[in-house]
């Protein structure tokens, strides 16, 4: 590949910066000063700027046991953001695969390979996600039968146009629920049991598709996907 496209995909600099730094001097390609941004480069190449060695990295597709209180987001506002807590080299380019609420916990995806990300999500691919639901009120009897049928039907969100996808609500105990869905609506389940009168106190993803939140993640902690898990998308 070209030097100039070799610096932007293993440093932050944009194109017209690495020109820039070739003109200062600042870049050597196996011990010598090059200035030519065309330069062809590949990976056994010694690339440095200002000394330091760069190395290209690759597509990486990583899972994360999200704790609350860090966000799904590519700039930090208010709280620290998800792929703060990973500790790869170019992390800024890791983008979360849909996202989950601040105070959401549980599996998060995240990668640089965009045609990915864009299979996962894709509303083609019916692929469900699992939602561990803890609720305010229990829920029962025929109010958790009208519930049952009412999401496995779809229903009208405020400022929606379309109904909510068929979701199958399973419920574990009176107030902990399991909710599959299949699209990824803003606040969505949160919307769905205040449609119905509820209330959701916490939230946590536990599977995308056939990828499941690996039980030895602790809140906080991340791996890098299995070639096989990679390959499900
Ligand atoms: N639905 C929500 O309400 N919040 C999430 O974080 C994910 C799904």
């Amino acid at each position: 590949m070209r030097l100039d496209r070799f610096l932007t995909e293993t440093t932050e600099l944009t194109r017209s910066l690495a020109k820039k730094a070739m003109h200062r001097e600042e870049v050597r390609v196996d011990g010598e000063v090059v200035r030519n941004p065309a330069t062809r480069v590949d990976a056994r190449s010694e690339v440095t700027w200002n000394g330091e060695r760069l190395a290209l990295v690759g597509l990486r597709y990583v899972m994360l046991n999200k704790p609350a209180g860090v966000e799904c987001s590519a700039r930090r506002g208010l709280y620290p953001l998800v792929r703060e807590l990973i500790d790869l080299p170019q992390v800024e380019r890791l983008q979360t695969v849909g996202r989950l609420d601040v105070d959401t916990t549980g599996l998060v995806l995240l990668t640089d390979d965009g045609q990915w990300s864009h299979r996962v999500t894709s509303p083609r691919r019916r692929c469900g996600k699992v939602y561990r639901v803890s609720l305010a009120e229990p829920l029962v009897g025929d109010d958790l039968a009208r519930a049952v049928s009412r999401f496995a039907e779809g229903i009208e969100l405020e400022g929606e146009e379309k109904t909510t996808r068929p979701a199958e609500l399973i419920m574990r105990t009176a107030t902990e629920a399991e909710l599959t869905l299949y699209e990824g609506k803003y606040h969505q389940v949160k919307r769905m049991f205040a449609a119905i009168g509820n209330h959701v106190e916490a939230l946590h993803r536990e599977s995308i598709g056939p990828l499941v939140l690996d039980e030895r993640l602790a809140p906080g902690a991340w791996r890098e996907l299995t070639e096989a898990e990679r390959a499900e998308f």
